[in-house]
């Protein structure tokens, strides 16, 4: 495998995917891509557009040609900072409902792949071991409790100074998956060649430490 390596962290909403990749992509000075943001700014920019979020090929042309820039740790959208706007829940109600579309992941696909890039990259999604990155060197499926995934993304919401309360988001959260496992194209699920880590009584930091020891070990084989 002459790629780049490529460590996919997949999992549900709230699982901690983007706080380890991210710990982890800094710690061997590898790239990051959140996935899930590139299906944030297409619903984001969707609505700005007034584009019927299950026009297909609109949203498709949409996705295809995304305006965005990322940037000391800033997204700009058609040149307007939208860090906190498309971290807000409706906006990844709004993603799960274009991440159905098949003509949507297609058009994200070349995106996401053009990510990996010496030395390394570390990805997070929802598919990034499944379908963008299958042959991947190392694959982690993140997940938590419901519960713990709720209290995480209303504390996170709360510290943005982003209005949140705890029955939406568990309904939000429980709405999200459900679509995201039941859909037919690139599901929510774990690679079969995937390291299960389920984090509902870890830190983050434990975590990160856990995925460091698989990479070392894969790179032994
Ligand atoms: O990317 P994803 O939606 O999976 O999760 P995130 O945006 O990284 O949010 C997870 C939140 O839970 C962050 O505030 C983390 O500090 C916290 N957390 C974690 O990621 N992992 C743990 N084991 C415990 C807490
Ligand atoms: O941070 P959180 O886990 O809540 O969501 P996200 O990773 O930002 O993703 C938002 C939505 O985009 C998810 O609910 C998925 O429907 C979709 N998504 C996807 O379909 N495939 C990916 N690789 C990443 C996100």
């Amino acid at each position: 495998n002459q790629n780049p390596i490529v460590i996919t962290i997949d999992g549900p909403t709230a699982s901690g995917k983007g706080t380890v990749a991210h710990r982890v992509a800094k710690h061997l000075g590898f790239q990051y891509l959140d996935s899930g943001a590139l299906y944030r700014l297409t619903a984001l920019l969707a609505i700005w557009r007034q584009v019927d979020l299950e026009d297909e090929s609109a949203v498709a042309a949409l996705a295809r040609s995304l305006p965005c820039r990322f940037q000391h740790g800033h997204v700009l959208l058609d040149g307007q900072d939208v860090t906190d706007a498309v971290r807000a829940e409706a906006i990844g109600v709004a993603a799960s409902r274009i991440a159905v579309l098949p003509a949507v992941r297609q058009a994200l696909t070349d995106l996401q792949v053009s990510f990996r890039q010496p030395p390394g990259l570390v990805a997070d999604g929802r598919d990034m071991g499944t379908v963008i990155f299958p042959d991947a060197n190392l694959k982690i499926f993140l997940t938590a409790s419901a519960e713990a995934r709720a209290q995480r993304r209303y504390k996170q919401l709360i510290e943005k100074g982003i209005p949140a309360n705890m029955e939406d988001l568990v309904k939000d959260l429980t709405e999200r998956d459900a679509r995201d496992s039941a859909r037919a194209t690139a599901p929510l699920k774990p690679a079969p060649d995937a390291q299960i880590l389920d984090t509902s009584e870890m830190t983050a930091d434990q975590a990160v430490q856990q995925v460091l020891e698989w990479y070392a070990n894969a790179q032994k084989t």
